[in-house]
Order: C-alpha cells, then structure tokens, then sequence
C-alpha cells in the first residue's frame, strides 16, 4: 500500500520534472530566437547606417499628382512612393553575405476597397534601365473607407539590396497585380522620393514643426482665411506648410504661389477628379498619409500637424505650438491629441481688438470668441501633432499604426485644445462660453495678415477676398 503510493509519488515526480524541463527548453529555445532576432535586426541598423547611399535622381523636384495605373478604364491611380530607412516595421528582414535589407518602398494609390488580387508587386526601375519585381509585405485599404467603393491604399515593398558601395537604389517603382493585366505589361513609373539631403538619412530629426494642410476643393475662395491660417500657424512656430488643391480660385493661387516662392510652401496638384464621388472626401486619406511620410523622408521635420483651414491648435499654457512640443515631448510620443471645441461663423463678429490701422479686420480667430463650453472626448474630432518618424498609418482624428515603442498623449484641455471654426453649428444649442486666448496672436497676426495681403494684393490696396 505505502509502496504503491510511493510509486504514484515518483511517478508524478517524474512527470512534473518531465514537464518543467520541456517547459525550460521551449523557453530556452524561444528566448535563442528572440535574441537572435534581435541581435540580427541591432546589426542591421548598425550596418545600414555604414552603408553609402547616393541619390538616384538628384535632379527630380518632387512634384508628384495622381497618375493613372495599367488600364485607364479601371481608374486605379498612384500618387507617390517613399523610401523608409525604419527596418523595424519589416517583418523579414534580410542580412546575409549578398544581400541586406536597407528600408521599404511605401506607396499611396487609389483602388477599389475590395481588389481581387490576394498579391500586389512593385516593379522597381534603376538608373541602367534594369529593373526588378518586389513582392509586397503589406498592401491594404487603409482606415476611414466610409462605405466608398475606392480607398486610399497603402503598399509596402521591402527593399533588400545587393551588398556593394556605393549601393544601388532603384530610381522609380510601378504597382503591378493581375487584375490589372497592363500594370505589368506596361506599368507606370514614379519617381521613388529619397530625402532632399541624403546625409541626413539617419541623423535626429530636426526639431521643426509642418503643417499638412486638407485638399482645397469645391473651388476654394476663401483668401483672408488662407492667409490667416498660415500666418497664425507661423506665429505658432510652423515653418513649412504642404498644400494640396483640387479645385481654388486664382486668388488662392496666387496666395499659395506667394508661399511657395518665399520657401515656406509645397503645393501640389490633386488631381483626383476621376474619384470626387467614389472616394472619402476627395481621397483625404491619402493625402495626410503622403503629407507625413513627405515631411519625415523628404525634409526630415520631426513634427507634423494635420488640419483643416478651419482648425488651430491652440496651446493654452505655452507661448506657442512649437514651445510646447519643445518642452513636453520626451521623445516617445507618436502623437499630441488636441480635443476638439466649436466657434460657429455664424455668431456675431466681435471686431474690437482690431486696430484702428487695420485693413484685414475680420480675421476668424480674432473675431469669434465664444466657443462650446463641452470638450469632445480624445479622438472625436481630435486632431493630432504627430512625430513623423512614428507615424506608420495615420488616421484623421487618429493614429492607426506607429512604428514599434511609441504610444499617443492626450493633451490635458488646460493645457491645449482644437479651436475647429466651423460655417454651421452642428447642435447649435450647446452652451457657449467667451474664450479669448487666441486674442494674445491678434496685434502680430493683424499686421502680419495684412502684410502678406498687401504684397499679394497690391491693386486691391492689400485687401484679402473673404468668401
Ligand atoms: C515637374 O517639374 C518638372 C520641372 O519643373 C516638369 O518638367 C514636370 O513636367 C513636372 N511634372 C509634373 C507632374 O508636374
Ligand atoms: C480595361 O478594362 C475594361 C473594364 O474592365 C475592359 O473592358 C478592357 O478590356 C480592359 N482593357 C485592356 C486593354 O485590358
Ligand atoms: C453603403 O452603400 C450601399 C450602396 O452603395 C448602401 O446600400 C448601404 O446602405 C450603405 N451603408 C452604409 C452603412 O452607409
Ligand atoms: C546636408 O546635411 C549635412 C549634414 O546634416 C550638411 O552638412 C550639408 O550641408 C547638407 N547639404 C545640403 C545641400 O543642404
Ligand atoms: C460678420 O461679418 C461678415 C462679413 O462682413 C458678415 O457677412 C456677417 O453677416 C457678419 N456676421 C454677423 C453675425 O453679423
């Protein structure tokens, strides 16, 4: 009896032991693989930062629009591709004696929400005219499709090149996949954008403050809120503002053309009148995705702010936007979420701190002072200064994928918010409370719209239209 149980004990113990040993091995086994992992993707990053890099195209000006994919019937289109040096978004990552990854390829396209093509492919193209087919690792619609029969896609090609210096880069990529059988047969070439300055490939981001501003569309008029918009936002410590236009008067042309020439703004065709009616707000989504990847691959600006022009983040603590970001970002933040509170045009136009020289006098910020009392919740109409180089999919109101260790803040709504100035009140009895912070920008912002409107304007004596 005693021996029998003596038995059942050892033999439990036996197997407990069994079980703790395969247990140990397993673990054992998976933390060899993690380390290696790791140790594999810490020499990549070393010996990817050794490598020399030469630009293929130093001569092309990034002016990138919509072109039209394989069969102009089937109205697939692409706008731009990046080359991203972060291997850590990479699942397979390649470091052998002939080849090493360096980076992805990411490209922005429009194409029907569902494709039937399981497998997208880049063909990417080199100076010596030889070219290459990458499968994709990733090619999906992106978030925010809004029951649309197309979607902003995004693609990516992981680019794994031969061990030799300096190394080649391919200089243009296409897409092609079967459902569009004249993709491979014939594809369209873009051209892949390399950073302006190639030296700076892996160095910090310079602590700089974009703005990525909406498609203008529906015939944009609106001069003296343009104007308006990029001297606050300069005012707030924005340096470069990236514009993308459908459809604006020639007024707001030659606005934008006024900014463009002093340095200050990238303007680009978005010509996606194919899609007006089949596409999320005039393809949005595409174009804040190419806006952040442009401003961290192409002129590596650490911070980028997504808006309207309707739309100021306003820090209520700090003198400006890029005060804040200098002082509260420590490092790690893919983004700053402001919440969201409502002026309404219609309310009355409060002109009393303009001064008397002023010839620009209703200026949005300046004139209405009541806002909604309510802050919506974090995400609901949020918008979002992100750290570009954290940014893998970006979303309207949010982020949607950062590269690996980065999470989002919540702005505190004391310390900053989304001043959203809409033309109509969406529930136009919510409680209104007076608000003047944005009156500490008026006496530089009044002189400074004027400025502008003056250089522009000169033979309507620097009056702004206001539509
Ligand atoms: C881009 O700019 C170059 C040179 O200014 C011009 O030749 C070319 O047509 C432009 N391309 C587009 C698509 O605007
Ligand atoms: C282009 O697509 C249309 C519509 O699907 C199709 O009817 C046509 O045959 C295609 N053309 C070519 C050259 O593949
Ligand atoms: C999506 O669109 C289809 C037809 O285009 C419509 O029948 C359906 O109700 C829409 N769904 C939503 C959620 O809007
Ligand atoms: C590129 O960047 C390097 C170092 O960041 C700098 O020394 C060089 O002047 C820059 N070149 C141009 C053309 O701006
Ligand atoms: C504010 O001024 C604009 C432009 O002069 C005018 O169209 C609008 O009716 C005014 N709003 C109110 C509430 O008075």
């Amino acid at each position: 009896m005693l021996a029998a149980q003596e038995n059942r004990f050892q033999y439990v113990y036996f197997t407990l032991s069994g079980l703790v040993a395969c247990t140990m091995l397993i673990l054992f086994y998976i933390s060899m693989r993690t380390t290696i992992n790791e140790r594999l993707r810490d020499d990549l990053k070393l010996l990817q930062r050794q490598l020399i890099y030469e630009k293929p195209n130093p001569h092309w000006n990034y002016n990138n629009s919509w072109r039209r994919i394989g069969n102009t019937t089937l109205r697939h289109e692409i706008f731009s591709a990046y080359f991203d040096v972060r291997t850590d978004i990479i699942s397979n990552v390649q470091l052998d004696e002939q080849l090493v990854t360096v980076g992805s390829l990411r490209l922005f396209a429009i194409l029907p929400e569902r494709l039937r093509d399981s497998r997208l492919s880049c063909i990417v193209r080199y100076a010596d005219f030889s070219s290459r087919e990458i499968v994709a690792e990733e090619a999906a619609a992106m978030h925010e499709v809004h029951n649309n029969s197309f979607a902003a896609w995004s693609i990516m090609c992981p680019l794994h090149v031969r061990r030799e210096s300096p190394l080649r880069l391919p200089q243009l990529v296409a897409l092609s996949y079967q459902s569009n059988r004249l993709s491979h047969l014939s594809p369209s070439f873009i051209q892949i954008s390399y950073p302006r300055n190639m030296t700076q490939m892996f160095v910090r981001s310079r602590p700089t403050l974009s703005v990525c501003v909406g498609p203008l569309q529906e015939n944009y008029a609106n001069v003296l809120r343009l104007v308006e918009f990029v001297e606050m936002y300069r005012l707030q410590g924005a340096s470069h503002f990236y514009f993308y236009y459908v459809e604006a008067s020639d007024e707001v042309r030659r606005v934008l053309d006024h900014y463009q020439r002093l340095g200050l703004a990238d303007v680009f065709e978005w010509n996606v009148q194919a899609h007006l009616h089949d596409l999320h707000y005039a393809g949005i989504v595409a174009q804040f995705n190419d806006c952040v990847y442009r401003a961290s691959v192409v002129d590596n600006h650490r911070y980028a702010a997504v808006v309207d022009l309707d739309e100021v983040l306003m820090p209520l603590k700090h003198n400006s936007l890029a005060e804040y970001l200098r002082q509260c970002d420590e490092g790690r933040t893919s983004a700053f979420v402001f919440r969201n509170v409502f002026f309404h045009r219609r309310d009355s136009n409060d002109t009393f701190n303009a001064p008397a020289h002023t010839l620009n006098r209703l200026l949005y910020t300046q004139s209405k002072v009541r806002r909604t009392l309510e802050v919506m919740p974090a995400y609901v109409r949020s918008k979002l200064v992100v750290n570009a180089r954290a940014i893998v999919e970006m979303g309207n109101h949010q982020v949607y994928r950062t590269a690996p260790g980065y999470v989002d803040h919540v702005v505190h709504q004391t310390v900053g918010l989304l001043f959203h100035y809409r033309d109509k009140c969406i529930n136009c009895k919510m409680l209104l409370i007076v608000d003047y912070t944005a009156r500490r920008f008026g006496s530089l912002l009044f002189d400074r719209v004027d400025a502008t409107c003056l250089q522009v304007f000169m033979e309507r004596r620097g009056i702004c239209a206001l539509a």
